[in-house]
């Protein structure tokens, strides 16, 4: 499974490229929003991200109808040859990725959180489904059991296309490791979960005592 880092904070983005460990990222209205973006900037925003991450880099559409998400979704494609162009999975969105996909653009369709939509999603032609994970558990459902639901329903099929599934709306380390047990080709994940996937205390104490026991060599 990659890792692609859920964020439009460059900061982040260079860290975790330094780590070796980034192979994507994916952008949204609130995450930009996030960083004080302002409208003006935002396509040097994607561009700037885009010069830091060897992948795909998605970045979304706000427009609701379809002609305005092509324009949109061609202008965004044309800022770098690693943009993926974010559309919401609507009937519009839908017709939107048929028209991009048949353009040569790459798509990623989010908001995903049923099953039909995620094969609606892949036969209208998106290289990338996003299915929401944590906001199904904020409503007191079981998001993992909705991924591996869209994850095993899409692996039953041959799209004509590569269609990879990005688990996205992750919320903490477990999210992860049930993303990566289902087989999920990305998880999608904030930064904040990006550290705590790395640190386990044994790794702390373990490193804690080989450095004390280095001491001793020193001194000997
Ligand atoms: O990229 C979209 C998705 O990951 C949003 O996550 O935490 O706002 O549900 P969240």
């Amino acid at each position: 499974m990659k890792f692609f880092l859920d964020t439009a904070n460059i900061a982040e983005i260079e860290e975790a490229a330094g780590w070796g460990v980034l192979s994507g990222v994916t952008t949204n209205p609130t995450l930009y929003s996030r960083e004080g973006g302002r409208l003006a900037d935002f396509h040097d925003h994607v561009i700037r991200i885009c010069a830091l991450v060897d992948g795909p880099v998605s970045a979304e559409v706000v427009g609701l109808e379809r002609g305005e998400m092509v324009s949109e979704g061609a202008e965004l494609a044309a800022l770098a040859p690693n943009v993926i162009v974010k559309v919401p999975t609507t009937s519009e969105g839908l017709a939107a990725t048929r028209e991009l996909a048949a353009r040569g653009v790459k798509v990623n369709m989010t908001l995903c959180f049923t099953v039909p939509q995620a094969l609606m999603a892949a036969r209208a032609g998106a290289s990338f489904v996003s299915p929401f994970i944590g906001r199904f558990d904020d409503i007191s459902e079981d998001g993992v059991e909705h991924l591996a639901n869209i994850v095993g329903a899409l692996r039953n099929y041959d799209f004509g296309h590569k269609v990879e599934v990005i688990a996205a709306s992750v919320r903490h380390p477990q999210h992860v490791v049930a993303a990566a047990l289902l087989g999920a080709d990305i998880a999608t994940v904030p930064f904040a979960v990006l550290k705590k996937c790395l640190q386990h205390p044994l790794t702390e104490k373990g490193l804690a005592a080989f450095l004390a026991d280095w001491e001793k060599v020193k001194n000997s």
